[in-house]
């Protein structure tokens, strides 16, 4: 690869440093054991000045679906070629782990099911999934009911004193903030059984929440890893301060299970299912954890399953709903059909298990903003072994050799945007998802087709055949999908039960900015007018 700088801005000896080196790597990889694969051929200012994803669609475009990229001191395989993802998520996915994501995660999720090895991923796999069943999504749906509402009052308390202070009808707040709010509320209820009540207060550990995720973040958008030099967590200031919010989370989720244990009553599924599980008092994931396992799992391993949930489930999350009123607040119309789902099928009543299942266009609507803003844009591996990865539809038929080690990005972007699998990819356009598309003109994929996975509750990788992977696919899918899916539409509908959302300035004044997730640079500001029912 070469690599050529061509912002005039950045200082002159970065730039040299950055392409001395993608130059010297240039030269180690090419012609090497990646064959014939494309290779891009980007600018290092790419890299700084807008998010990676963006850039890496355009090599898309230009190299196809599987290229190879060099930047800084790394180089990475880039796919996004539904038939290689198949490939790498399921058919041969236990010759790869989370790669640098893993490294970047470990010192916060320890072995939680993310970051962990393969032998102790299977292991906490096996416990961890059986524990979202259908009568703990039941008991959910209460709990996003519940958190949603007391956004919503707060919103409408706002309203009030806006109007008796200013006699305005509208009240203006950043909803990625509040969402935030809202969804770490029903991560901390759901999994552990913990109100951090932050839609209303700050605490020590809500903002020890917020700096471990900041500092998640920044790890994985800074290239050099210097939190592992050995001195730089008590040099650096912002590294001390993450040991020190690490401290006050695994302290809280030590007492919790503690708390757990101590009041552990020991069951089986059976037992399980004959509880009242709606009237339990704690019906989080915790609970079950250690109710059915407890006695075998050590607290450390299950300190880094909470850990890990607490963050996988709380950002991605808030982003989807940020995203979701960003696009409807652009679409009016679609607002307004959403709101007729929501009239017809809750009138101004709470969601219940049953009738979520009935908002079925808000749940489209969901989806399609996980089409549009997947969170997050890219999955990576590495490949433990050497493999061959599939031709793909637009490739070298032959397909590509790699050797053990080598880093992939999947872009989950460039799939949902792709042009060979979507009509007008980059609109919103939830009704999408109900028509069935064959291509018989790409070789290996069998299309777009509802009726592959009957019964299941939302569009996923089974019936687009891994061009659409709004929670990944294969072993390493997402445990907390359907959690995610019901959340979203509860928060949605309610608010949208309650508020007509407008956006405070121009689209194109909202700025995109991606960690682990695409969020905004300076919150989703939006308007919002009490509904005329
Ligand atoms: C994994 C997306 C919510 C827990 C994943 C993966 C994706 C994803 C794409 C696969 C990552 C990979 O293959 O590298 C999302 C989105 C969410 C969401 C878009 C919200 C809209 C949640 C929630 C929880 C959760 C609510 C827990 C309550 C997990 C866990 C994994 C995971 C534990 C790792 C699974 C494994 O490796 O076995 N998620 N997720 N997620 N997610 Fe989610």
């Amino acid at each position: 690869i070469r690599c050529q700088s061509t912002s005039t801005d950045e200082p002159k000896t970065r730039r040299n440093l950055l392409d001395n080196a993608s130059n010297l790597l240039t030269n180690l990889l090419s012609g090497g054991s990646l064959g014939s694969m494309p290779i891009a051929e980007g600018a290092v200012s790419d890299l700084f000045d807008r998010p990676l994803f963006f850039s890496l669609y355009d090599w898309f475009i230009e190299h196809g679906s599987v290229y190879k990229l060099a930047f800084g001191p790394k180089a990475f395989v880039v796919v996004s070629d539904p038939i290689v993802a198949r490939h790498v998520l399921r058919e041969n996915a236990f010759c790869y782990d989370k790669g640098v994501l893993a490294d970047i995660l470990e010192p916060i999720m320890g072995k939680g099911l993310i970051p962990a090895d393969l032998d102790t991923w299977k292991q906490r796999r096996r416990v961890i999934a059986p524990g979202f069943h259908a009568l703990y999504l039941e008991a959910m749906v209460k709990i996003f009911t519940d958190c949603s509402e007391r956004t919503i009052l707060k919103f409408e308390k706002l309203l009030q004193e806006e109007t008796l202070n200013r006699g305005r009808k509208t009240i203006e707040l950043d909803l990625e903030a509040e969402f935030s709010s809202l969804a770490l509320d029903i991560i901390g209820l759901g999994v552990f059984n913990y109100d951090f009540g932050s839609v209303t207060k700050e605490s020590p550990v809500i903002k020890a929440v917020y700096g471990t995720l900041f500092e998640a973040e920044h790890r994985s958008t800074f290239y050099i890893p210097y939190w592992k030099v050995p001195l730089a967590r008590w040099i650096v200031p912002r590294q001390r301060k993450f040991r020190t919010d690490l401290k006050v989370i695994n302290d809280c989720l030590d007492g919790l299970i503690r708390n757990a244990k101590e009041t552990r009553q020991e069951t089986d599924v059976e037992k399980l299912q004959q509880r009242d599980y709606l009237n339990l008092k704690d019906a989080s994931l915790l609970r079950f954890l250690v109710d059915m396992r407890g006695a075998d799992v050590d607290d450390r391993q299950l300190r880094d399953d909470l850990m890990t949930m607490l963050i996988a489930g709380h950002e991605t999350t808030a982003a989807v709903l940020t995203w979701a009123v960003f696009l409807l607040a652009q679409n009016p119309s679609k607002m307004k059909k959403a709101q007729a789902e929501i009239d017809s099928v809750l009138g101004q009543g709470r969601p219940t298990f049953e009738l979520v299942k009935k908002l079925e266009y808000i749940r489209l609507i969901v989806v399609e903003v996980l089409r549009l803003y997947p969170q997050p844009p890219l999955l990576i591996r590495r490949s433990l072994r050497s493999d061959v990865l599939p031709g793909g539809y637009r490739g070298d038929k032959d397909g590509y050799k790699i050797p053990a080690g080598t880093d992939i990005f999947l872009s989950v972007y460039n799939l949902h945007r792709s042009p060979y699998f979507w009509d007008q990819p980059n609109e919103f356009e939830p009704e999408r998802f109900l028509v069935q598309k064959k291509n018989e003109d790409i070789e290996g994929w069998a299309g777009f087709d509802p009726s592959r996975s009957p019964g299941a509750l939302y569009p996923n990788e089974i019936i687009s055949d891994f061009a659409f992977l709004p929670f990944g696919g294969g072993p390493r899918k997402c445990v907390g999908d359907q959690f995610a899916l019901m959340e979203s539409t509860v928060a949605l509908a309610l608010l949208l039960q309650k508020f007509d959302v407008e956006l405070k300035g121009s689209p194109e004044s909202v700025e995109l900015v991606t960690g682990a997730t695409m969020h905004t640079k300076n919150g989703m500001w939006c308007k919002l007018k009490k509904r005329l029912t």
